[in-house]
């Protein structure tokens, strides 16, 4: 396994290898853990090459949000990625990405301005001006993204078919802690306690997953009872709870009428966790 820190030292790696060679590209902020894994994973399958970054971007922080605190263990990653057989890691430091007179931004002006956008402006254009500048240094064939996600997995399609990126984006199933809680580097923020009590968060979405199943289809009626469980959690405050268009986020008004991403975000004791299932219509 090599470490790259500078642009030109990957441009260089992406020069000399074979043009036969199928790269796979896994990007993430560190803090590695199951979830990171299995797309790492699923790369490593799918690929003759591996790239996995880590890159803490502040683009995608807003002020108030928790870039300094971010948990992150760069040698603990790297120990990881390295018993894993990655191939190259991509790591590099913050003027290889953005220079001091970088005014450039990767912006997109619908779907990223709902749901995870309106609550956090800065996110979306955050992750795809990094994700952009990843896929520019590269050049990768595979791109892995969780649906952990679910609304950066559909901007990241959008912006590799309207950017033209000729690059195959490979969508991974999320990863859950037993008893159902997303993943997330954010979990380790939580007491115990907190970590226990978040399972809801799935468990709510099962049960909006379960009412519609079941054929009742009226969304008004879902929200409140997603909402009415959320609420025996005090130390749990909903930031939204969305059942929209998988294709355009736009959200159902009266009725479900087609494929829905069902997905929630919440407090819990102040830290912010997201998630998410998606509903097929039979
Ligand atoms: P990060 O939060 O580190 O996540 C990196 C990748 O891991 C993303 O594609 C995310 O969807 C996926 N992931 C996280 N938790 C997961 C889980 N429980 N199950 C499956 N996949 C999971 O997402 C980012 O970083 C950044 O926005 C990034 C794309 C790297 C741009 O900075």
């Amino acid at each position: 396994m090599i470490v790259v820190q500078s642009t030109q030292k990957l441009f260089d790696w992406r020069n000399q290898i074979s043009q036969n060679s199928k790269i796979g590209f896994v990007p993430t902020m560190g803090g590695l853990h199951s979830g990171h894994l299995s797309l790492i994973k699923k790369c490593l399958l799918g690929s003759d090459l591996s790239v996995v970054s880590l890159f803490l971007n502040p683009k995608q922080f807003s002020e108030t949000e928790d870039l300094k605190t971010y948990p992150s263990n760069f040698l603990e990653d790297l120990k990881t990625l390295k018993e894993l057989n990655v191939d190259v890691v991509f790591a590099p430091l913050e003027n290889e990405i953005y220079a001091d007179d970088d005014y450039f931004s990767v912006v997109e002006n619908k779907i990223s301005l709902l749901l995870e956008g309106n609550s956090r402006p800065s996110f979306f254009p955050g992750v795809l001006t990094v994700v952009s500048k990843l896929f520019n240094i590269i050049r990768p064939h595979n791109a892995y993204f969780g649906k952990k996600d679910a609304q950066q997995l559909l901007l990241i399609k959008q912006l590799v078919r309207h950017m033209k990126y000729p690059i195959n984006v490979v969508e991974c199933d999320t990863v859950r802690e037993e008893g159902g809680l997303a993943m997330s580097s954010r979990n380790n923020y939580l007491t115990k306690e907190d970590r226990s009590l978040a399972k809801i968060i799935y468990l709510s979405l099962l049960e909006a997953k379960k009412t519609l199943s079941s054929g009742e289809h009226r969304c008004v009626l879902i929200k409140n009872h997603v909402t009415s469980i959320l609420k025996n959690e005090k130390k749990i405050t909903l930031d939204y709870i969305s059942i929209a268009n998988v294709h355009t986020l736009e959200e159902f008004v009266d009725i479900v009428d087609d494929d829905a991403l069902i997905s929630i975000a919440v407090l819990v004791s102040g830290v912010r966790l997201i998630d998410n299932v998606f509903f097929k219509k039979q």
